[in-house]
This record gives C-alpha cells, sequence and structure tokens, in this order.
C-alpha cells in the first residue's frame, strides 16, 4: 500500500513532467462553473483519470480535467471538477490535488462553489465572497499524523480569506459592473439537503450561504500556506419560512449561467495580482 505522500508525490511528478508554466496561482472550478476555464489561454489539459492516484470525479456537471496555462498572463493550474464528500472520497483523497499544487509551488488559491442562500437580501445569481467559513463536515483532512513537510500540526484559522484578495475581487468586480455580495459560508456533508431547521439553525449562527464542499480544500491548503480567494455562486435560496424544494437542475443552470460573470472577476483578479 503506497502512502498518501507517495501518491502525491507520484501525482505531483506526472504533472510536473507535462507542464511547461511553474504555476503560482491554483483554481479550483465548482458545481456548473467548469467555463470558468475558458478564460485560460494555451491550456494542457491533463484528464483526471491519466494521473497517477487522482480520484475521479462521479458528478456529471464536473469535468475532471487538470488543466495548465495562462491567465491574464499568470501562470495557472486550474482544476475543472472537484471531489466531494458525499461522493464517498476520503478527506486525503479530495485534498490530493491540493496538495500537488502546492508541492509545484502554488501560492494562491482561488476557489469556486455553488451554494444555498441563507441571508435573505441574497438573490439567485449573486456571487459571494467568501469571508469566512464554518466547517459542519463532521470531519478534518488534517486528521492523523501532522506531514510536518507541508505545514504545522496546528493551521491557524483567524483570518482563512485573504483581505487584500477579497479587495481586489470587490474591486475587480465592480469595474465589471457586476454586483457581489459578502458572506460566511458553511460546508455540510450532503448529499441530502438542508431541512428548514437546518436552514433556521444556520441562519442562527451567522451563515450567509451552505454548500457540499470547499472546506477540506482550504484546511489543506491553509495548511500548505496558500492564500485563499472563495467565491459561492448563489443558485439557490433557502428561506427557512418559505421553504421551497431545492432542484438540482436550477442550481446547474443558475451555475452556468453565471460562470462568465465569475470568470471575468476570476480574470481581473489574476492581472492585478502581484505575482
Ligand atoms: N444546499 C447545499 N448545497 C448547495 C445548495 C443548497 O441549497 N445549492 C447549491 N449547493
Amino acid at each position: 500500500m503506497k502512502t498518501f505522500k507517495n501518491k502525491v508525490l507520484e501525482a505531483t511528478d506526472f504533472v510536473r513532467a507535462k507542464i511547461t508554466d511553474r504555476p503560482l496561482i491554483g483554481l479550483l472550478i465548482g458545481t456548473g462553473l467548469g467555463d470558468t476555464a475558458d478564460g485560460i489561454d494555451k491550456a494542457i489539459s491533463l484528464d483526471y483519470k491519466d494521473i497517477p492516484h487522482f480520484p475521479i470525479s462521479t458528478v456529471p456537471t464536473h469535468h475532471g480535467r487538470l488543466l495548465s496555462g495562462k491567465m491574464a498572463g499568470k501562470a495557472v493550474m486550474a482544476m475543472q471538477g472537484r471531489f466531494h464528500y458525499y461522493e464517498g472520497y476520503s478527506m486525503q483523497a479530495i485534498t490530493l490535488p491540493i496538495r500537488v499544487m502546492q508541492l509545484l509551488g502554488v501560492k494562491t488559491l482561488i476557489l469556486s462553489n455553488a451554494a444555498g442562500g441563507i441571508n435573505p437580501l441574497f438573490d439567485v445569481g449573486d456571487i459571494m465572497i467568501i469571508t469566512d467559513h464554518v466547517n459542519l463536515m463532521g470531519n478534518n483532512p488534517l486528521i492523523g499524523p501532522n506531514m510536518d513537510e507541508w505545514g504545522p500540526r496546528f493551521p491557524d484559522m483567524s483570518q482563512v480569506y485573504n483581505r487584500k484578495l477579497t479587495a481586489l475581487a470587490e474591486e475587480a468586480a465592480l469595474e465589471n459592473n457586476i454586483r457581489v455580495q459578502k458572506g460566511v459560508y458553511a460546508g455540510l456533508p450532503g448529499p441530502s439537503l438542508e431541512t428548514g431547521a437546518e436552514i433556521r439553525f444556520l441562519k442562527t449562527i451567522g451563515v450567509d450561504a451552505v454548500g457540499l464542499s470547499t472546506i477540506p480544500e482550504v484546511i489543506a491548503a491553509v495548511h500548505g500556506g496558500m492564500v485563499i480567494l472563495g467565491f459561492s455562486v448563489i443558485t439557490n435560496m433557502n428561506l427557512p419560512d418559505r421553504v421551497k424544494p431545492a432542484r438540482v437542475e436550477e442550481i446547474i443552470a443558475v451555475a452556468e449561467r453565471t460562470a462568465p460573470r465569475l470568470q471575468a472577476i476570476m480574470t481581473r483578479v489574476a492581472e492585478k495580482l502581484p505575482v
């Protein structure tokens, strides 16, 4: 049995041999938002299934490709499609690509996800810049022996989402005439969506948007010393006193409709990044 570390090293060696630019920026693109990667030029594309030890996404709306290329002239590596806890993957498997990015030299991680709006002032189709998160997954990718060469045993989580990057994203949105919200993201394991009582609970504890991803990758990235910018696309509203069934087709359709706006913001952020 190969150790997790060996799997990460083998995957990293494979990817390193295929790419030409050393990426400083990593992108992780969520449900229905795969087209955000259209902003990447001259991409080298690797199917997850060809990369040693990479999990394979079981979600049809996720492309399952690792892209390497330039965004606004900056070397980026993008995961087009992520792995979710509800698919049955371990926390280690979910975060393996983040470790590969870390070992390839990625310093800035930009993530996106689809999320249900809890804050009643949000609208379907809004883009929320994540200011903080609540881990409600009941698990953590750092449980187990610490990999000291990758990061500290007890990583500080007091300011996970970088303030400077948040300001850049707000500026980028303004320049593109795109309305953005800011708020707290809660990650649940899923795959069942939230009950009315759970929505009320999330609202009470100060959550603005809820989803089923992002937390594991963010924790691994913080551990690995990356600075982080996160976006949630509000694909549906979860209002506790007006509970209406969330429809997956609608969630995906809204995410797809919003992808070009998110791409515009991400490209402008990449342009402004001082790397
Ligand atoms: N709940 C959880 N995850 C989601 C939702 C939701 O309402 N919308 C998109 N992802």
